[in-house]
């Protein structure tokens, strides 16, 4: 029972309402767009994300410690950071349809088209040519030539019209290429403009232009402004991180592909704050650390790769993409981003306040470079979800859904059944909750045949379940029901919290780092 690839994304979403992970904001009222609430199951599974990225970021790295900052902040911290003259998406319209999109986005899609192209030349060579060497093949075939040289030339040419600000040349660009719009199928654009992706509201209970604050669009402002109080009532020693998790808000214009691009998510940054001079060799090693902690989630080495960028933001020395195989493709999951002294300066030059680090053992003074992971929590929940979520048909032909979560990550971590409703097993079925219950979310299910109660799990990635048959009474043990591979064996009831502890602890995942 496998679905077609267009169908698999859908199922997904449907799936996430229909088993409680997520549901359209204001849905009664028809929805607000971009925006999602996360249901019971979905509520657990995105806080247990959060938690295995703190404990990995702060309990396991005595130099790193977490804040958490307000939403609101003073307005001049988004003119010193940049985000209020430079924090624009370039727009453009497709005048048939009437649909708006990112100009870049565009651009890089038809790249990737280009890329498809030559890997599907290497891989009909490589059915051809036993001894195949692509890296030769690249250099002389000359469909693959003409390719790549398309590719370099757009890129050059688009990189140069980002660092420039250069809107007109995004459009030639766009115009050259014969980029259609996806719905009217025409080339029949709009100027490219320039459009803040702040959202801005006003404190206080007069409305006047000074009053008027931002619901911050990154969580990283908070950490740099809060720089000095943390290093000095916590006496950090650089290198040091500072570490917070929280809600962050853009208006995005092109709002799609579900929780993937939200007007409304969350973020977990970490600022490390290193010497001047170290920060590629701090770059290079949080690339290494960030990529080996999403693997993990056991969700396919193979599913993730970096992406560097080709123009970098106005804040960066170097900045990188750890991109995912999301159901849509390739797309960013976390950034790493090795922001210099930018952001310190600024907030040095706007608030009057020095913000400098005393080394002692250089004897001076300095402002810190900073090396910054970040990460959506939603789009980190999206990736775990849609790889574990399998279709499959079992032998004899029956079917389930199933979320392979990793065991630690999933909501509920086992499901006690009583085999029947009398006889005594639901009261033993109530005990044995109430012991596991201190430690572990634990959940109780009476209803229907014991097989469709698995399956009522297995679609929310319960890892066990517990089932209490007659024999329990007898000699205090019961049956524990894999979720992976459905095997059963029979376990003493003496024994269960212990065999929770070891395979749905984050502590398993926290020993793979
Ligand atoms: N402080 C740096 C910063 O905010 P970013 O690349 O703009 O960098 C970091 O965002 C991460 O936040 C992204 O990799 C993505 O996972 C997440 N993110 C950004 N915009 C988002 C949106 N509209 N919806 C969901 N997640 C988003």
């Amino acid at each position: 029972m496998s679905a077609k690839p267009e169908d698999f994304f859908k199922n997904i979403i449907s799936h996430c309402k229909e088993y409680g992970f997520i549901f359209q904001s204001s849905e009664i009222y028809d929805g607000l767009s971009a925006v999602y609430d996360y249901g019971q199951n979905g509520a657990e599974l995105k806080k247990n994300i959060r938690e295995y990225w703190w404990r990995a970021m702060v309990q396991m790295h005595e130099n790193i410690v977490g804040i958490d900052s307000a939403i609101f902040m003073h307005p001049t911290i988004w003119k010193a950071s940049g985000h209020v003259d430079a924090f624009n998406d370039p727009l453009i319209d497709n005048k048939d349809s009437k649909k708006r999109y990112r100009a870049d986005v565009l651009i890089e899609e038809h790249i990737a088209k280009i890329e498809d192209k030559i890997n599907k030349e290497v891989d009909k060579a490589k059915k051809r040519f036993e001894n195949f060497d692509e890296a030769m093949f690249r250099n002389t075939n000359a469909r693959v030539v003409e390719y790549q040289t398309k590719i370099n030339d757009i890129h050059s040419r688009f990189k140069t019209a980002l660092n420039d600000n250069n809107l007109v040349q995004v459009k030639q660009i766009i115009v050259d290429c014969e980029i259609v719009c996806p719905i009217s199928g025409t080339k029949n654009w709009t100027d490219v403009r320039q459009f803040n992706l702040m959202f801005s509201t006003s404190m206080g209970s007069v409305a006047e232009e000074g009053n008027t604050i931002y619901l911050r669009p990154e969580t990283a402002q908070g950490i740099f402004v809060n720089y000095l109080n943390v290093q000095k009532t916590g006496r950090m020693k650089i290198p040091f991180g500072i570490a917070q998790t929280g809600k962050a808000f853009r208006n995005e214009i092109v709002a799609r592909q579900f929780i993937f691009r939200m007007r409304e998510f969350e973020q977990m940054e970490m600022q490390y704050f290193v010497k001047p001079g170290t920060e590629m060799n701090w770059y290079e090693y949080w690339k290494a650390a960030r990529l080996k902690w999403h693997q993990t989630f056991g969700l396919g080495n193979e599913n993730y790769k970096f992406h560097d960028h080709i123009k970098l933001a106005h804040y960066a020395n170097a900045a990188t993409d750890i991109e995912f195989n999301f159901p849509f493709g390739f797309k960013e999951l976390e950034g790493i981003h090795s922001r210099t002294d930018f952001d310190l300066k600024q907030h040095e030059q706007f608030s009057g306040k020095k913000l400098q680090y005393f080394d002692s053992e250089e004897n001076k003074s300095y402002v810190p470079y900073v090396v910054e992971t970040s990460v959506g929590l939603d789009r980190l929940f999206l990736a775990t979800l849609s790889a574990s979520y399998k279709e499959e048909t079992l032998d004899g032909g029956d079917t389930r859904v199933v979320l392979n979560l990793p065991p630690a990550l999933a909501p509920i971590k086992a499901a006690v059944f009583p085999l029947v409703k009398k006889d005594g097993l639901p009261e033993l079925a109530e005990k044995i909750i109430n012991d596991l219950k201190f430690d572990h979310i634990v959940t109780y299910d009476e209803k229907d045949t014991v097989g469709k109660r698995y399956r009522r799990q297995d679609a929310i990635g319960t890892p066990y379940c517990i089932t209490i048959d007659h024999q329990s009474l007898e000699d205090q043990t019961v049956t524990i029901r894999e979720r992976d591979t459905m095997q059963q064996h029979r376990i003493a009831i003496s024994s269960l919290l212990k065999f929770l502890n070891e395979k749905v602890s984050l502590t398993s995942l926290l020993k793979k780092l």
